[in-house]
């Protein structure tokens, strides 16, 4: 069965939930599927899609919009299934939305800890730009 692109359904859950777990073994608890997929439901729901082989998730991304810049998160792809151009198209499906909201420029963050993960971007037409990242929790 070939990869499907869909959003995300509530069904979806525990495919997501261990498919983070596998690929962000090290976020915080404010990150995890318990927290962060309710939160992304209630808005902005149709930015958040997974990617099925024979109806398992192997892979999401989510995006949002603000008005002015959008961005993507948890970019995902499980680790067996890596380097088959999924994350590419998931990427790519993300940027569609995104410019039919009116977007003109995508913004993503990668943790220093995972500096490999900007080749993958880079390829994609992604620049590393000279910023500061802050962030403040409230
Ligand atoms: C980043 C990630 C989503 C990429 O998914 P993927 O399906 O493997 O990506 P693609 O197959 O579309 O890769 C496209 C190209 O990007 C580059 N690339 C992908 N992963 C790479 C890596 N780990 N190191 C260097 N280059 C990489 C390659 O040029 C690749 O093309 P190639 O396989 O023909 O050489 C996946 O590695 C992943 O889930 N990583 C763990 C979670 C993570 O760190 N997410 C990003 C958070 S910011």
């Amino acid at each position: 069965m070939p990869i499907a692109i869909r959003r995300f359904d509530s069904g979806d859950f525990a495919g997501v939930e261990a498919l983070w777990n596998a690929c962000f073994p090290d976020d915080p608890p404010h990150n995890r599927a318990a927290v962060a997929i309710p939160q992304k439901l209630a808005f902005q729901p149709d930015l958040f899609w997974v990617a099925l082989l024979d109806d398992r998730v192997v892979g999401s991304i989510m995006a949002g919009y603000d008005g002015h810049r959008g961005w993507l998160y948890s970019v995902a792809v499980l680790p067996g299934e890596q380097r088959h151009g999924l994350g590419t198209q998931l990427v790519r499906t993300a940027e569609a939305a995104l410019q039919s909201l009116g977007c003109s420029k995508v913004n993503l963050q990668v943790r220093d800890t995972n500096r490999a993960v900007a080749a993958f971007y880079a390829r994609l037409g992604y620049a590393e730009e000279p910023r500061i990242s802050m962030g403040r929790r409230l």
